[in-house]
């Protein structure tokens, strides 16, 4: 008996016609970088591409072969620092110009190949990470249109505080990613800022394309939960063994939680070896329909101990839901607020044991 992760991949299309539905003209290039946030790259972006997806982001250069290998007709987007080998070269992938250097080496690679290479440029508008500078960006922009090898197909950036609506410093990136904008003359040009929380808090400003990641999963990226957006996954574990125990017991590694009084207790087939937070440790809940058992003791590597005593019906519970799945509290927003991280983290260290259901 194993965990499992259900991924529901109609939640999945919901979650892209919901936000569809919240934006005016421009297109979604959903992110599927990590393992498409631990939901599996392939399935999901089948699914995507089904479902009049054109192009998909992601971060290495890995992820751009897998995806090639599939032959699922998509585009993709690399999001990454630029490295170019000869079975990632091809027409549905476009690349990004961070530096004059990669201009350089685009040039001297594409000669040699006799290959011309789509593009865009992002550029550095605040957030220190990749990126041009500000200042580079005219130089850069002017090299690109220069070159026989790149064709240059957009301009974009990155905000690092979009799930702040208050943050001063997504203003200041705003402006000047609105400078860049006034640079370019060339009207192909596409441009993009937003990620999922740029998507729901700065509107304004969605520009030709939106780079939304979390909220195609069905979690909020502004920690409140929103009913529109669907969980794609839940997180599933079976009950293994039952045991009655005495107040004094004390349970698992380290003896971390000791009984205060009598209780019944389920084993649970799951730990950090599957995903499972070690931070869930005397902290952590799992969920089984409307009722929600504490985790008592440390999170082991492939076993979790909960406290079932409240737990009176007939019906024998098999499995119980880490996250995901229809209680309320189950809502990743919720857990990761509780131990102050972002569901991201959670999502993506679902290990390779943890088999994945596409429903
Ligand atoms: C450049 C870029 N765009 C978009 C995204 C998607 O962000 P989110 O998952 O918050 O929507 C990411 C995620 O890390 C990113 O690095």
């Amino acid at each position: 008996m194993n965990s499992e992760v259900r991924i529901n991949l109609n939640h999945l299309i919901n979650n892209v016609n919901y936000l569809k539905s919240i934006m005016s003209n421009s297109e979604i290039y959903p992110v599927i970088k990590s393992n498409a946030y631990g939901h599996g790259t392939l399935k999901i972006a089948q699914k995507l591409s089904e479902n009049e997806i054109k192009t998909v982001c992601v971060a290495t250069c890995n992820e751009i072969v897998e995806i090639i290998n599939s032959n699922i007709k998509l585009n993709i987007f690399h999001l990454g620092k630029i490295f170019l080998k000869k079975n990632i070269m091809q027409k549905n992938v476009v690349f990004t110009i961070n530096s004059i250097n990669d201009i350089k080496y685009i040039n001297s690679v594409c000669k040699k190949n006799n290959y011309v290479l789509r593009c865009h440029i992002k550029v550095d508008t605040g957030m220190r990470r990749l990126g041009c500078e500000m200042i580079d960006f005219c130089d850069i922009y002017k090299l690109a249109l220069k070159s026989k090898y790149i064709k240059l197909e957009g301009v974009y950036s990155h905000l690092s505080s979009a799930d702040n609506k208050n943050s001063k410093h997504n203003s200041k990136q705003i402006n000047n990613f609105k400078k860049i904008v006034n640079q370019v003359k060339e009207s192909n040009i596409k441009f993009h800022l937003l990620n999922s929380a740029g998507v729901f808090n700065y509107k304004d400003y969605l520009y030709d394309f939106v780079r939304p990641g979390l909220s195609i999963y069905g979690i909020s990226p502004n920690k409140k939960v929103n009913n529109n957006l669907k969980p794609v996954m839940e997180f599933l574990a079976p009950i293994i063994l039952h045991k009655q125990i005495k107040k004094g017991d004390k349970i698992g590694y380290g003896c971390s939680f000791i009984a205060k009084k009598n209780m019944k207790m389920a084993i649970v087939q799951c730990g950090y070896g599957d995903g499972v937070p070690i931070e869930f440790s005397n902290r952590g809940q799992v969920f089984y329909e409307d009722f929600q058992f504490p985790i008592i003791g440390r999170v082991s590597m492939d076993l979790i101990c909960i406290d079932i005593t409240k737990y009176n019906q007939k019906k024998n519970i098999d499995k119980v839901t880490i996250w995901g799945g229809k209680n309320k509290y189950s809502r990743l927003e919720y857990i990761a607020n509780k131990f102050n991280t972002i569901p991201y983290v959670y999502l993506t260290r679902i290990s390779n044991r943890v088999e994945r259901k596409y429903v």
